[in-house]
């Protein structure tokens, strides 16, 4: 029998209640360039134990040791499997082939992906269009096993790396399929101090977060800024 307290809804979660992130090991694929190391650094500094990742473990080891605030550094593959959260900070065209590399490595673990496919010429910066539909997407093809998010695209590694500013004004978008993996992520974001995980959608919708990137790198150019973005009324 049915009553209607069995039929009564759930009351709403609060989205801003968001895990404990503290105790998870995040890695950075790519980690010993501007984005990588910038995030590294970041994270490392609100108290998350970082591995940076490299092609190269001596790279990884030189760049983890300039940071400090116990960042070690490690190859790529030791890197993904010490790791709880895998963050993929490689180049676009180095992004599939760094993936299909690690997909053994990578399953069962949170991926983010910041990876912005962008061309350059004489115009400026614009979009490419992955096959996926995105890098995002492209990684959740290459990875079935993992679980993959997207998110970090619209940070200036430039402010992510200078000690002298204290508070990162920006929001995070963050995509995923599965609600406990963007509420991780989320969570993750929020460790850095005046940063916000903003939930955006799922991964077919990665692409125009990817693609506002090449807007941003014309804010820049103009106003000569680092540029980042907040979503108003949430
Ligand atoms: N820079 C930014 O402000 C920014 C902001 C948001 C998002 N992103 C995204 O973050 C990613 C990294 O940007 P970045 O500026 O840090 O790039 P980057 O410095 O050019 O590259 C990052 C690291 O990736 C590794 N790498 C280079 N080519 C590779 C390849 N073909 N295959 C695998 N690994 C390769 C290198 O490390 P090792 O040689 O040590 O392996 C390099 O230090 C990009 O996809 C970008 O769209 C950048």
């Amino acid at each position: 029998m049915t009553t209607s307290d069995d039929t009564k809804k759930a009351p709403a979660k609060d989205p801003w209640e968001l895990p404990d992130v503290s105790g998870l090991v995040v890695g950075v694929l790519g980690g010993t360039g501007d984005q990588g190391r910038g995030l590294a650094y970041r994270l490392a500094k609100s108290g998350q134990k970082v591995i940076i990742g490299s092609r190269a473990a001596e790279r990884a080891q030189t760049a983890a040791a300039e940071l400090g605030l116990g960042v070690e550094g490690a190859d790529n593959s030791e890197c993904a499997r010490r790791s709880d959260i895998v963050i993929v900070a490689v180049p676009w065209d180095g992004h599939a082939k760094t993936l299909e590399a690690l997909r053994e490595e990578l399953a069962g673990k949170l991926v983010i992906d910041c990876v912005n496919p962008l061309g350059f010429d004489k115009k400026g910066a614009y979009a490419l269009t992955p096959e996926e539909g995105s890098a995002a997407e492209q990684a959740a093809a290459l990875l079935p096993e993992s679980r993959v998010t997207a998110a970090f695209h619209h940070l200036s590694a430039v402010l992510l790396a200078d000690p002298e500013i204290a508070e990162i004004d920006t929001d995070v978008m963050v995509l995923g399929e599965a609600r406990a993996d963007t509420d991780l992520v989320q969570a993750l974001a929020g460790r850095i101090p005046g940063m916000r995980g903003v939930f955006a959608g799922r991964l077919r919708n990665a692409h125009q977060v990817e693609s506002l990137v090449a807007n941003l790198i014309s804010v820049n150019r103009r106003y000569k800024a680092h540029a980042g973005l907040r979503v108003t009324d949430v």
